[in-house]
């Protein structure tokens, strides 16, 4: 649980980047339609959701900063019985007041009224520039005559860089559960199952645990399939002697986990796999053991393509020399991604991997971010070995910096050969 007083710092910290004589909006998630009248799960606008906790629809945050004070209000929407008969109880203004340390809530029909008011005289009006909303349309109209326009999601993402301990606590738990989850699938797998079967086990143990939901569409692709990057159809038989890539991570109270772990089908890796699987892995041994403050992910890219191409190399995979390779970009036909990304709220977190001058931002203590390299060769590619072709690998944990290098968060899911083949 994040407390409510860190969601008070957050909202301070923030308040700090605003400029004076400013007003800053951030609205909550809308309902997102799945189908004709039936939606998606309600799930709170990431930033929203930092600088509150509050997990209904139909709210807003404003901060209004003058030279004498920051003032922060919550609209929420208005008690319905009629309504929350149907989509049940909402916490209401004066609830929400005695919940959220804020200045004053009130309900969001006053908006349009109160926004105006917050208005007068000022400057600048801080909201997500890159909104299609229609409510930002409308603020807009209210802020025409302001002088400046500026984009309120990107002072938070600075924010979400660094993770406070009650955030690695529960990146942690999450991660608890995705543990628990991809040995479910280890000790499961079996030819003749369907992909699909894996990965309603694995959801089942995400739920059945309190996971609201997966971090991302889980991944489980058996042989050629895990050559695909975004496959999701899960709808192929594991096959007996092939490998399954699953990259599955459950969200728990809005905070994700990452994990992709390469098992054999019947529990054994064949010789070629095992080659294959261990290049990978020792690449990403090397890679986790590169984190810690002030190296940069480029240069973990740079590394991770090196010792790709190297290993690629020696199996025949690729040809000629290592530096051909690397500026040629031949290696990309086998290793088209990165080596990672930030990870908190978002799997993929809304966090910038650059400052505004354009340099790289380096690793910096408390960052959480993945390590996953992976290699691909699809069944039909004849300029590799026979005995590679149709394999795909990724190997992926969620990694802590921390002040004098790293702590890998995931480092008791199974991941050498001898730990994958205990579960069969
Ligand atoms: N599961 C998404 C990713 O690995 O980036
Ligand atoms: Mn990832
Ligand atoms: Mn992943």
């Amino acid at each position: 649980m994040i407390s409510q007083k860190e969601y008070k710092s957050r909202r301070k910290s923030l308040a700090k980047r605003l400029s004076v004589n400013s007003v800053g909006v951030l609205y909550s998630a809308k309902y997102k339609t799945r189908s004709n009248d039936t939606e998606y799960p309600y799930r709170q606008e990431s930033n929203f959701y930092y600088l509150t906790g509050f997990k209904e629809d139909n709210a807003s945050l404003v901060f209004v900063k003058t030279k004498a004070s920051v003032k922060t209000f919550l609209f929420v929407q208005k008690k319905d019985e009629a309504l929350e008969l149907w989509n049940g109880k909402r916490l209401g203004a004066k609830e929400a007041k005695k919940e959220f340390d804020v200045d004053a809530v009130y309900t969001s029909d006053e908006f349009p009224q109160k926004i105006e008011e917050f208005l007068k005289d000022k400057h600048g009006l801080y909201f997500d520039l890159n909104s299609q909303d229609e409510r930002i349309t409308t603020l807009k109209e209210h802020a025409k005559t302001l002088k400046s326009h500026k984009d309120i999601m990107s002072e938070i993402a600075n924010m979400r860089l660094i993770k406070s301990p009650a955030e690695i606590m529960m990146i942690q738990k999450a991660l608890e559960i995705t543990q628990e989850a991809h040995h479910k699938a280890m000790k499961l797998q079996k030819a003749g199952k369907k992909e699909y079967e894996l990965q309603a086990e694995i959801e089942y143990i995400f739920k059945k645990n309190g996971a609201y939901s997966d971090a991302y569409t889980s991944i489980v692709a058996c042989a050629n399939a895990a050559n695909t990057l975004h496959y999701v159809e899960n709808n192929k038989p594991l096959l007996d002697g092939e490998l399954i890539l699953i990259d599955a991570g459950c969200e728990y109270d809005y905070y994700a986990s990452d994990i992709t772990r390469t098992i054999p089908v019947n529990g054994r890796f064949s010789k070629a796999q095992r080659e294959l699987y261990e290049m990978v892995l020792d690449v990403e041994l090397q890679i986790i053991k590169m984190v810690k403050p002030k190296v940069k992910r480029s240069e973990l890219q740079t590394k991770a393509v090196k010792l790709l191409c190297k290993g690629m190399l020696r199996l025949g995979i690729l040809k000629g020399s290592l530096e051909k390779n690397i500026k040629k970009e031949k290696y990309k036909k086998y290793y088209p991604h990165g080596i990672g990304h930030w990870m908190g709220i978002d799997v993929h977190d809304q966090c910038p991997y650059k400052y505004e001058n354009g340099d790289e931002i380096p690793l910096m203590n408390g960052m959480v971010l993945t390590i996953e390299p992976g290699i691909y060769i699809d069944k039909d590619d004849k300029k590799v070995p026979k005995k590679y072709r149709g394999i795909g690998i990724r190997i992926e944990d969620d990694i802590l910096v921390t002040k004098n290098g790293y702590e890998n968060l995931s480092m008791r899911i199974a991941k050498t050969v001898k730990e994958i083949q205990r579960f069969s």
